[in-house]
């Protein structure tokens, strides 16, 4: 059977209240039209895509690789409109599967379902029971259970509020009825649109078949209208993704909070605390513990590697025993030695701190080549920036820098080279040499400090 997804994404998404187009909210830290499209994808090759005239460049702006078919819906007049201006492009399909963009974590299992139970010549709907209706088309049955209508919230009479079957909107239809159907809408309901929903009815009154799939209630199904759903649905996609990483084997702590904006790939016996946030690429290897309020984003961590509570890494990647933080600061481009240290308080960016190499507190590290076994004390900062450009600061293995030391870049600190504490270098030091730039210590005699008036 040839089937086409139709992806309805053209609504304004008023109830959303924001300059974000309703299809680009995120859920996850990815736009909602993303996870439907994919989802669409796997379901058939030919999917369109229906958009609002001003979405069309920011929603082909968030499916860059996409390979669909963009219609326009000039004006909103309603899901049914919308359906029908993808019928020119139509042929030689039998069944138009139609989603709409704002419920992102549609499963392809439940569709499959649908288009397996659904008759070739009948139209298919997927229904749930939910004790709060409220907001959702109704689905009006007779006394013998079997289908009338769809009727929409803004139409129903308060009996008809009182039914807890809803329209989850997923519908599949056999397309020459379809072509026929669309021409025949009405939008002489509250809201002056020519429903989709509509059609369902009509096809009762022409005596054909409507396959009613009732699933078990999911708040996967249910579409996101405002601010407070898109909230609801996020907490629960993120629970969705920590229960199936505690499943693979991970330890959350709270999967109430947590939080993945991305993909992830985690070892063996892994720790994640609570408060913890993953965005984009995320790799933990076995044994990889990360503290409490921790942000990583794009992230490579071998394995038993530490991450001690409210730090932030992006763009690094960590090797094996490595410990960061609490309260540490990693920047991009930054490579994390074997067993290396990066204390509280330090900044680190587009560094490499060699094997075993310590910054324990307080310093910031930037634009340096750090050898192996280097000590560096609290206070070490590189001065990257003469206000024009970044300049490199290399630092050979088993080099000693003293407390409170400034580098000034370019420079080149040697092997076994130490660096005493409160010196402003500006010169390279050689290999095992002392380098010491700073004031020579006076200490007066019979020094008294002024008495209080
Ligand atoms: C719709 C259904 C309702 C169902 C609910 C499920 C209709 C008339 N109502 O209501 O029965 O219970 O979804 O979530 O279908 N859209 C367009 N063009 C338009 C209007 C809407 O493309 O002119 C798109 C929207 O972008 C959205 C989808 O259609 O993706 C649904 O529109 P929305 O306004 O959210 O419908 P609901 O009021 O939620
Ligand atoms: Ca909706």
């Amino acid at each position: 059977m040839s089937l086409s997804v139709v992806i309805l994404a053209a609504g304004l998404g008023k109830r959303m209240k924001s300059q974000i187009f309703k299809p680009m909210q995120l859920l996850g830290g990815k736009p909602m039209i993303a996870y439907v499209y994919e989802t669409a994808k796997r379901i058939s090759d030919s999917v369109f895509i229906v958009h609002a005239k001003q979405q069309e460049l920011v929603l082909k702006d968030a499916l860059p690789e996409s390979d669909c078919q963009w219609v326009c819906q000039e004006s909103q007049l309603g899901t049914g409109h919308a359906l029908k201006q993808v019928v020119p492009f139509l042929n030689k399909q039998k069944k138009i599967l139609v989603l709409y963009s704002d419920a992102p974590l549609v499963n392809e299992v439940v569709l499959h379902d649908l288009i397996n139970a659904t008759h070739e010549k009948d139209l298919g709907l997927i229904t749930m029971h939910t004790d709060n209706p409220s907001g959702f088309g109704r689905i009006c049955r007779d006394k013998s259970q079997q289908f009338i209508s769809i009727v929409e919230e803004q139409d129903a009479s308060n009996e008809e509020k009182q039914l807890q079957e809803i329209n989850t909107g997923i519908g599949l239809f056999p397309l020459d009825f379809l072509k026929e159907a669309l021409l025949s809408l009405k939008n002489n309901n509250e809201k002056k649109e020519y429903y989709l929903t509509d059609i369902f009815g009509l096809a009762k009154e022409k005596n054909n078949n409507v396959h009613l799939l009732k699933v078990p209630f999911s708040p996967s199904l249910l579409g996101v209208n405002d601010k407070k759903e898109l909230g609801e649905l996020e907490r629960f996609y993120q629970k969705q993704q920590a229960q199936w990483l505690q499943k693979q084997g991970v330890s959350i702590l709270d999967a109430d909070r947590f939080d993945c904006r991305g993909n992830v790939q985690i070892g063996k016996d892994c720790t994640i605390d609570v408060g913890v946030v993953l965005e984009g690429e995320i790799v933990l290897g076995d044994n990889c513990h990360i503290g409490p309020y921790s942000y990583l984003k794009n992230c490579t961590l071998h394995n038993n590697v530490t991450v001690a509570s409210h730090s932030v890494l992006e763009g690094a990647i960590l090797h094996e025993k490595a410990e960061v933080g609490p309260f540490a600061r990693v920047r991009p481009e930054t490579v994390i030695g074997e067993q290396a240290k990066v204390g509280n308080f330090v900044e680190i960016k587009k560094t490499t701190l060699g094997a075993g190499s310590k910054a324990s507190h307080l310093s910031y590290l930037g634009d340096a080549v750090i050898g192996k076994a280097v000590n560096l004390g609290a206070g070490t900062i590189t001065c990257n920036y003469n206000g024009i450009s970044k300049k490199q600061t290399v630092i050979k293995d088993s080099a000693f820098i003293g407390s409170n030391t400034a580098l000034v870049a370019p420079i080149e600190i040697g092997q076994q080279a130490v660096i005493a504490a409160g010196s402003v270098i500006t010169k390279s030091v050689p290999d095992q040499c002392l380098g010491i730039g700073r004031s020579k210590q006076q200490n007066k005699t019979r020094f008294f400090r002024k008495e209080k008036d």
